[in-house]
């Protein structure tokens, strides 16, 4: 690994792995069972913000010979607070699919291709990348781990792939999931959990802080329980109320299934827009600490909301806020390549939401600065922005208290 002229680098590695009996169960524990080799992670430190880097990976053979992969780049993450020009794009649900159509026994994930693509060609312009669970649909069917992986190898190994759990992650009966389906096909998160690196104090748990630049991104795990009086509803908590909004004054929230409002037909059925249980005691920590944002997947299509606010829009929807904050702005983003078949929307007029795509697509944000952040929802096919917004605001907009955030001034002086 070196800078651009500069000198070379070796960074150890710490490899990891995992075997057949710590698979939950079926297929994943029989006949979808590959051994998965062994999974290196480097940490390189003590890089230059903004730097640009070159690094390749290489192993030791037992006769002393080295072997090496291609050489790759990336950029340096800016520090926390770094005023600069910073892109995100967040997607839900992607999966993997063959360009060739030879597994058309299995095309679950039909936009998958068109999202990787669109998100390569755009890569100069993007920084990090967030997929917010349901990963790759192995569904315990391991070697498919492989082909996600390789199929986001130019992205993956240029830009930070952050991802969440999703229920095709984690979900089994019997293991501890707060739902006990079997849609992880025996996985119970293990080849998530040790596949992708995640700054988790617990990678099994998958909650977890992550800072870029002028942003604060709290990732929640739909997976497990996060009720207040959990550990995760402490760490959601903690996430969102240790940032420094002068810093880092983009605040968001994700999680796989909606916690916050949906108005697709599976949620409508439910008779809660939202996953059961979701917002209950969430939506008091947003408003409080004033999450701009919070995105999830689970549902395959995209959706905004107004700033809302217990089912309330606390202001109109628009495609420009400014001034101090009223309330969250949430977004479904769950169509980046899994079938849309089953995420149709209510016929109902539901008035927070206020723009729907039944369609693929994902989301790229650009934080301009401290005070200039650009929302844009892209579709898969074409690349082009069906639905965006902006905000514009000062520091002293975040300070100023709005519905249940802070107390009223003292009459006292
Ligand atoms: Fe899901």
């Amino acid at each position: 690994m070196g800078g651009k002229d500069g000198p070379r680098f070796l960074s150890p590695a710490g490899t990891l792995t995992f075997d057949r009996n710590s698979m939950c169960g079926a297929p994943a524990r029989t006949v979808g069972w590959r051994h998965p080799g062994y999974i290196h992670t480097s940490f390189l430190k003590e890089l230059w913000p903004d730097s640009k880097y070159t690094y390749r990976l290489g192993h030791r053979l037992l006769n002393g010979t080295n072997i090496w992969s291609k050489l790759y780049s990336f950029k340096a993450s800016p520090y926390p607070g770094q005023d600069s020009l910073q892109q995100i794009v967040i997607f839900g649900d992607m999966g993997k699919a063959q360009a060739d159509g030879s597994n058309e026994f299995n095309d679950f994930q039909p936009g998958s291709l068109n999202t990787t693509n669109q998100i390569i060609r755009d890569l100069e312009n993007i920084d990090m990348v967030v997929h917010i669970g349901d990963i790759c649909y192995a569904n315990g069917y391991l070697s498919q781990w492989d082909q996600f992986t390789s199929q986001i190898e130019p992205i993956a190994s240029t830009v930070p792939y952050m991802i969440g759990s999703g229920n095709h992650e984690r979900d089994w009966p019997g293991t501890g999931s707060f739902y006990g389906n079997l849609d992880s096909g025996g996985e119970c998160g293990v080849p998530a959990q040790t596949v992708f690196y995640t700054p988790a104090e617990n990678r099994a748990k998958f909650w977890y802080a992550t800072d870029y630049g002028m942003f604060r991104f709290c990732i929640a795990n739909t997976e497990e329980d996060w009720r207040p009086g959990t550990e995760q509803y402490k760490f959601i908590e903690q996430c969102l109320s240790s940032v420094d909004r002068q810093k880092q004054p983009w605040l968001i929230f994700l999680a796989h299934r909606v916690l916050g409002y949906s108005s697709c037909t599976y949620y409508e059925t439910e008779g809660t827009f939202e996953e059961p249980m979701g917002r209950e005691a969430l939506q008091e920590l947003w408003q409080k600490h004033k999450v701009d944002l919070a995105f999830y997947g689970h549902v395959h299509n995209y959706e905004r909301t107004c700033p809302v606010y217990q089912s309330q829009c606390v202001a109109n929807a628009s495609d420009h806020y400014s001034g101090p904050f009223k309330a969250t702005t949430h977004v479904v983003v769950g169509g980046a390549g899994a079938s849309i078949a089953d995420s149709e929307f209510t016929t109902s007029n539901i008035q927070w939401s206020h723009f729907r795509d039944f369609d693929f697509g994902f989301v790229k944000l650009t934080a301009f600065n401290h005070s200039s952040l650009m929302f844009e929802y892209k579709k898969s096919r074409d690349g082009n922005v069906y639905d965006h917004f902006t905000i514009s605001r000062d520091y002293r907009d975040i300070l100023a208290c709005s519905i249940d955030n802070c107390p009223r001034t003292t009459l006292a002086t």
